[in-house]
């Protein structure tokens, strides 16, 4: 498959078209932002890591019945997808207290929820990622109530597949970001799951093993990367 012209420069990514037109590549970059671009800083290695870990996670995935855009891993930071149309909708699902829901609800970080919460952001980097509710989804027109009701639905299922086998893995899925497009009328899961994406802690420790460690100055962020990639395939 031919890498063609670039279509689209994100902040960790590149999405290429290929000599399919139903088919992007996808290169993870080292690059990394926080605060919706105010930090910026490079993780050595990052690339890499993000694409082996959304390869492993979007085959689980698939494996259980979730239809998401992964095709194939292409490269050590290169994966081919499903060409989708994004819907500007970032949904985040959370399971314990933590980052921007503990500072919004005044939670001391580490609570436990007693059911997951889904969240959706508006995908706006001028207006900052605001929180949204059905309600301006609908105003917006970013997606239909049909839309939108698979796509929750979808992103709580995805929940219970990770949570459960991150338990397995010694870790504990905190919270994480999905994003989902439109292929053929058909939603699908696309976007990246990897500890930029991904709130994930050691069971016992608790200690962060995801861009926390960046966002907060903590260090060793390419280990903790590292550490999940390590833990996922034993
Ligand atoms: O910052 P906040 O607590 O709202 O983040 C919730 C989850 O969504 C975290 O796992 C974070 O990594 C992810 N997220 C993301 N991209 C964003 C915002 C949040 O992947 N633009």
């Amino acid at each position: 498959m031919q890498k063609g012209e670039m279509l689209y420069e994100g902040k960790a990514k590149k999405i290429y078209r290929t000599s399919d037109p139903g088919v992007y590549l996808v290169e993870y970059k080292d690059d990394a932002t926080a605060f919706n671009g105010l930090k910026k800083g490079t993780i050595s290695g990052k690339g890499e890591l993000n694409n082996k870990i959304s390869a492993h996670f979007f085959r689980l995935l698939e494996h259980r019945g979730i239809a998401t855009h992964f095709l194939e891993q292409v490269g050590d930071r290169e994966m081919l997808v499903r060409a989708l149309e994004i819907i500007p909708v970032e949904v985040v699902v959370r399971n314990i207290a933590a980052g921007s829901l503990a500072k919004r609800l005044g939670l001391a970080e580490g609570t436990a929820l007693p059911r997951p919460v889904v969240e959706y952001y508006y995908k706006s980097d001028e207006l900052g990622d605001p929180l949204i509710n059905d309600d301006h989804i609908a105003v917006l027109g970013l997606a239909s109530a049909e839309e939108m009701n698979v796509i929750r639905n979808t992103a709580l299922v995805v929940n219970d597949i990770l949570r459960e086998y991150l338990v397995g893995r010694n870790l504990v899925l905190v919270d994480f970001k999905l994003e989902f497009g439109r292929s053929d009328k058909e939603i699908l899961l696309g976007d990246e799951i990897s500890p930029d994406t991904c709130r994930f802690w050691d069971a016992q420790t608790k200690e962060k093993l995801d861009k926390d460690r960046f966002r907060r100055d903590l260090g060793g962020v390419e280990e903790a990367y590292q550490e999940v990639w390590r833990r996922l395939v034993g």
